[in-house]
């Protein structure tokens, strides 16, 4: 893993009328790394990846992602990095390698380039034999991993996953968790993952920041965490620290 570092936020801030999704974020990615962001639902995850993908305007702060300003950069931005957005819409009368294809034009992608990468990502996610089938007929997890293949088919060096397992089933869920693996260690990509899975987070991503209400509360590898915290896993660290702490003993009190 290399010392440079991906993502560099100073201060970064997004205000929606009132409300104050990101709060003077300061964080740090380095190049080839990991980094799950994990927050309750309405924390700001989806808001900071906006701002970071260039997709949305900070309301105030600075940021640069593979070395370009959000604010004055926001096409390079794009042009260096693949988001995979919360709900992603998908051509589902298109047929998985006619999805790639598109995708590949949309990235001045074509010829055999395109069709040598289309034919290795097919590869990859298993999905060899169905790649001429409409993805109407494909399951959901299948349908991730074709979009998961879309948000990397241009080689980004830097890949923001916005909740990439939350409407899957756990075989599913599985797959992209080993494929980002693999890609990880494969490749130099950067990681940025959204989630609110703490076993996912903990089995794929080497830093972990937590974000609450706007606010990065914690940040550190899940061993760091967990020992920082005084727990036994993630889950219970992060209970705790977004203030959803669950007492076990007092939910089954009603039983005596
Ligand atoms: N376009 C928007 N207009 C107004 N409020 C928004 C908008 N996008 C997000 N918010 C608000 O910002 C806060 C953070 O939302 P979001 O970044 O989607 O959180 P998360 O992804 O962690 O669930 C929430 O209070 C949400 O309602
Ligand atoms: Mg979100």
């Amino acid at each position: 893993m290399s010392n440079s570092v991906d993502i560099s936020t100073k201060e970064l801030s997004k205000n929606f009328g009132n409300i104050r999704a990101v709060v003077n974020l300061n964080l740090e990615v380095r190049r080839g790394s990991t980094f799950g962001f994990l927050g309750p639902n309405g924390a700001g995850k989806t808001t900071t990846v906006r701002m970071l993908s260039g997709l949305l305007r900070p309301t105030s702060g600075t940021a640069s992602v593979c070395g370009f300003d959000v604010h004055k950069q926001r096409d390079e931005i794009k042009g260096a990095t693949g988001l995979l957005p919360e709900a992603p819409g998908l051509y589902s009368k298109l047929s998985a390698v006619e999805f790639l294809e598109f995708i590949g034009a949309l990235n001045d992608l074509a010829g055999e380039t395109l069709h040598r990468r289309i034919d290795r990502l097919m590869a990859l996610m298993g999905l060899e034999g169905r790649q001429n089938d409409l993805l109407e007929s494909y399951s959901s997890g299948m349908k991730q991993k074709v979009l998961v293949a879309s948000t990397i088919i241009h080689e980004p060096r830097l890949v923001f996953l916005d909740e990439p397992t939350s409407r899957l089933d756990p075989a599913a869920s599985a797959l992209v968790k080993e494929l980002i693996l693999a890609m990880a260690e494969e490749t130099e990509t950067t990681f940025f993952i959204c989630t609110h899975m703490t076993d996912f987070a903990e089995d794929v991503c080497g830093t972990i920041g937590i974000l609450n209400e706007g606010i990065l509360t914690t940040l550190g590898s899940p061993e760091e965490i967990v020992q920082n915290i005084g727990v036994r896993d993630l889950e219970e660290a992060y209970l705790k620290i977004v203030g959803g702490e669950v007492d076990r003993s007092r939910l089954l009190a009603w039983r005596d």
